[in-house]
């Protein structure tokens, strides 16, 4: 016993004095952290972090469209974030002739910014706890639904209060800390926000879905708008008339460079956490919902890949797609392991078994039971509504059908729904998957949990198989010529058909089997957490709890540091331009580097280039595009990616294994400069080292 005492001791001696990671902080509330942050080493004080006197870091922090985040970089309202965040706006201005995507964008001068509609960016101009006001005329005895009446006609009447459309002004009140907490967030948007930059998909994206996730990373994930206002500096619709606009505040720019150890801090808009949820919902997490998501997204993703990669034309189809399909099971993969590997369910547990014994006798005693007795009754039918959306929902056919019915019930045209649709669709694909999901669909659920429909029809049928073949010989969906000839009266046509007919058939079944247990369970889940996240504060009086992600701007702040994922493997901290060149290869897709960075690198000088790093602030999805600051509020680098060792931070955080990824800025400034010869942005940035 002793000598282990001694040994700690000893590995305390030789770790940083402190670490700071874990935390998603509200800026509003930063001068409770800003002593630690100070001893981390951070210069500036809590009223340059957020300040609704004068002007602060959070002015030149957008939430950019709505779910990522960008940074104003200069007095003329330049913006920086993602590529991957811009993606949507750079492909809509993309097209055979000018492939912005495969060759980058880069205007030369103001007038070839490139108009975004309805792309916008909210700054916030404040924050307010509004906990009494959204809860006057709530009393105890009300139930959740009636509280929840309450929250709500309060809420609109204090947005109502503040908001002011014509200026841009909008509002929310958002709930924190299961609501036993509401604050009003007041945000300015404005909405002609433009194109200025973006770099080839083959630096922008480089690595693809292949390095997605992971480290060492070399994507140059970055992408550069500007924000116009009208003449006198406020929201406007786009117009020729607009001019730039001038923020309060924008970062400016440190080329010193990151070493190991330096202090850095995350300022943005994290999307969605889940910090003080019990043993239960960690096991259904990690045991239950991630793996069957995993192997249901494995095998679509087995089926993707075996036609993407026989023909060019399908890859182009389905490369978003696949995308999007293989960002969260990823992600899920590195959430259930880190969960399995840091015995988070036995730790909660554990930590129960303490609050369970603190809180005999006080009025939380008995509320982890009732939790769990509320997860036993939700799980069953919430596990079959993932199931069914992972399988039944993910056949492309049925749900255009869905779409299709929808548009004529409404009165609305078919021929954008449909035009989407088949320019990206493959039916051999469509009809694998079709086989592959309902199979499994078939095989995993307990019988209670499938519908009446679904077992009537394998029955008649006999096989998935001769189910998908009758299928999609019948359906009209298949057919893009019966499909445009659609009308309103066609309506019962349409309704008729198979495709309709078996996605109609589960969406009954859902809201009538599942829905009612999911949601009438979900407001009992809710309440109950409301009162363990109080408790948890009462039972631990001296830590210090942040509020779960919700979108709203959040500080995060750390380190740079590596990792080490494996036994004897160590992952430093920064990644150079000479990994780019180890990867190169003109002949896989995601790592065929333009001819023009093949040149620069050999012309020499360029080895030690920065590209990405690795710290240890807590991020989470939406932080893409955040700023990176140093210890002097200067901007070095952009976040855009965790590791995947570490995802499950959204649920656990641990010190040894979550790293944000960010782009380094000075590679930012060298494509800017180097592939899209676009010095004149360089000139208005402001430099400070
Ligand atoms: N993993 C990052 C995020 O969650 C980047 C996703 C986009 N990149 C990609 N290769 N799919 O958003
Ligand atoms: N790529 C994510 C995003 O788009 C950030 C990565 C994460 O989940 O931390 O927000």
């Amino acid at each position: 016993m002793k000598k282990l005492f001694v040994l700690t001791l000893a590995l305390l001696a030789v770790l940083p004095a402190l670490r700071a990671e874990e935390g998603m902080w509200l800026p509003m509330l930063i001068s409770q952290r800003i002593e630690d942050m100070q001893a981390h080493g951070f210069r500036l004080t809590a009223e340059d972090v957020y300040s609704i006197n004068q002007a602060s870091l959070k002015d030149a922090v957008v939430l950019f469209g709505s779910g990522c985040t960008g940074e104003v970089v200069s007095r003329d309202g330049l913006l920086f974030t993602n590529h991957h965040c811009g993606y949507g706006q750079i492909q809509q201005h993309s097209s055979v002739e000018h492939d912005y995507l495969k060759d980058g964008f880069w205007a030369m001068n103001r007038g070839e910014e490139l108009p975004n509609p309805g792309l916008t960016v909210s700054f916030l101009e404040r924050m307010d706890e509004v906990t009494a006001a959204v809860l006057k005329g709530y009393v105890p005895t009300m139930s959740e639904a009636q509280r929840d009446s309450v929250v709500r006609v309060n809420s609109d009447a204090i947005v109502k209060s503040v908001a002011n459309p014509d200026k841009g002004v909008r509002a929310r009140v958002e709930a924190l800390y299961y609501a036993n907490q509401y604050f009003l967030f007041v945000y300015k948007v404005y909405r002609d926000v433009r194109l200025v930059g973006a770099p080839p998909s083959s630096i922008g994206k480089f690595g693809g879905d292949t390095d997605n996730w992971m480290w060492p990373r070399h994507t140059g994930d970055f992408s550069i708008f500007r924000i116009y206002a009208d003449k006198n500096n406020e929201p406007a619709d786009y117009s020729e008339d607009n001019v730039p606009f001038h923020p309060k505040r924008f970062f400016e720019i440190s080329r010193a460079g990151v070493q190991e150890g330096d202090f850095t801090f995350v300022y943005g808009c994290p999307g969605s956490t889940k910090e003080y949820v019990t043993s239960d919902e960690v096991r259904y997490v990690g045991e239950v919902s991630d793996p069957q998501k995993i192997a249901l997204r494995t095998l679509r993703l087995d089926i993707l890949q075996k036609y993407m990669s026989q023909d060019q034309a399908v890859r182009i189809q389905y490369s978003s797609k696949y995308a999007n399909i293989s960002n969260a099971w990823k992600k899920w993969q590195g959430e259930s392991k880190g969960i399995a590997r840091l015995h988070t369910v036995a730790a909660k547990q554990d930590f129960e078994r303490r609050f369970a014994a603190w809180a005999r006798g006080t009025r939380y005693e008995g509320l982890l039971d009732r939790l769990s007795g509320l997860y036993a009754r939700r799980n069953p039918a919430f596990r079959a509504y993932e199931y069914y959306t992972e399988t039944v929902r993910t056949v492309e056919l049925l749900s255009f059908a869905a779409q299709v019915q929808a548009a004529l019930a409404g009165g609305r045209e078919v021929a954008p729904v449909s035009g989407r649709f088949y320019k990206d669709y493959y039916q051999p694909i469509d009809e694998e998957i079709f086989v592959a999901m309902l199979s499994a669909f078939d095989k995993n659920l307990e019988p209670g949990y499938k519908p009446e429909y679904f077992l009537r029809k394998l029955a008649e049928y006999g096989s998935v198989e001769a189910w998908r073949d009758d299928l999609y010989a019948r359906s009209l969906f298949t057919d893009p010529a019966r499909v445009a000839a659609l009308t309103a009266d066609d309506l019962a046509a349409v309704e008729a058909d198979p495709a309709w007919e078996l996605y109609d058939a589960f969406s009954q079944w859902y809201l009538a089997e599942l829905r009612p247990v999911i949601s009438e369970t979900a407001q009992d889940i809710n309440l109950a957490y409301r009162a363990y996240m109080r408790a948890q504060m009462e039972f631990e009086p001296g830590k210090a709890f942040y509020p779960d992600a919700n979108l709203t701007l959040r500080v995060a702040y750390g380190h740079v540091a590596g990792y080490s994922p494996s036994d004897a493997v160590y992952y430093a901290p920064v990644s150079t331009l000479k990994g780019i060149i180890e990867k190169d290869n003109p002949d896989i897709f995601d790592y065929d580097i333009p001819q023009a960075l093949r040149d620069i690198y050999a012309a020499g000088g360029h080895d030690a280039q920065p590209v990405c790093f690795l710290a240890t602030n807590h991020t989470s999805g939406g932080n893409s595009g955040s700023p990176v600051i140093n210890a002097d509020g200067r901007l070095i680098g952009i976040n855009f990616d965790r590791v995947w060792e570490g995802t499950m931070s959204d649920i656990v955080f641990d010190p040894d294994y979550c790293r944000n990824i960010s782009l380094d800025i000075r590679y930012l400034l060298f494509v800017v400069k180097e592939i899209g010869h676009a010095d004149w942005l360089l000139d208005e940035m402001v430099f400070a080292d």
